[in-house]
């Protein structure tokens, strides 16, 4: 059986959810050739003319800053990002194009805090990711220095971390502590893992998700989106009032 199929037997809605009504999506990799994302500008109004057309009025775009990897800066970024916007106005898509980051959690990163202006958006919003092996070891001082640093952080797709499948408590302590969690909109599918498919829904059902994502990065991701419409729990976060997209 295809994944799609597999998807398709579980309980599905009837009519697509409304993804308009977020008014913003706030992770992808729409900048073209600087990471694992878009790979040419035409790739990236491709993926953009996509969310247009569900009813987004404004993207901004994430991509990756990696010690190791991506080695982005805001120069890397922005160049980036202004021949996007202009591919977007010749095309007439009037979409609001802004740009931010994904940052890793690394001991490059933990070096940036308070040393230099880090790419935020909304209320001082940073997006952050890590590693998918383990917990990094400097995650609790990170978010700390984050925090008195002035920052809000946004850990990126909570769901999709193996050493934490088993720890919704862990979710529970991080918002707690004020961070602010946001999910892929295809974990709701199975796309990354079954067990990443379950933690989602144990973060929409214990109400503990502020930012919906859709972490695009090819026209694979946008199949998988179309499906992910169907979802009972992505209508049941959407209908909770949490989210806090359409603040941004
Ligand atoms: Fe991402």
């Amino acid at each position: 059986m295809t994944f799609l199929g597999k998807f398709f037997t579980s309980k599905n809605l009837s009519s697509p959810v409304d993804l308009s009504v977020l008014k913003c999506d706030m992770h992808s990799h729409f900048v073209p050739g600087i990471d694992d994302g878009a790979k040419s500008p035409e790739n990236s109004i491709e993926l953009i003319r996509f969310f247009y057309n569900q009813g987004y009025k404004k993207i901004i775009t994430t991509p990756h800053i990696m010690g190791d990897f991506y080695r982005n800066t805001r120069e890397t970024i922005f160049s980036g990002l202004e021949k996007v916007k202009h591919q977007l106005k010749s095309e007439n898509i009037p979409v609001e194009l802004d740009a931010a980051a994904e940052y890793y959690v690394d001991y490059e990163f933990e070096k940036k805090i308070g040393k230099e202006s880090l790419l935020t958006f909304g209320k001082n919003y940073i997006l952050i990711e890590i590693s998918y092996v383990n917990q990094p070891d400097n995650l609790d001082r990170v978010l700390f220095e984050l925090q008195t640093n002035g920052y809000q952080p946004i850990l990126a797709h909570p769901e999709r971390y193996p050493f934490w499948f088993d720890s919704i408590d862990k979710f529970e302590a991080l918002a707690n502590n004020g961070v602010l969690l946001q999910l892929n909109i295809n974990s709701l599918t199975g796309y990354y893992s079954p067990q990443s498919r379950k933690m989602a829904e144990q973060l929409i059902d214990r109400q503990l998700v502020r930012f919906l994502g859709s972490d695009c990065h090819h026209t694979g991701h946008l199949e998988v989106i179309k499906q992910a419409l169907y979802a009972p729990y992505l209508k049941k976060l959407i209908d909770s009032g949490l989210l806090l997209n359409n603040t941004l």
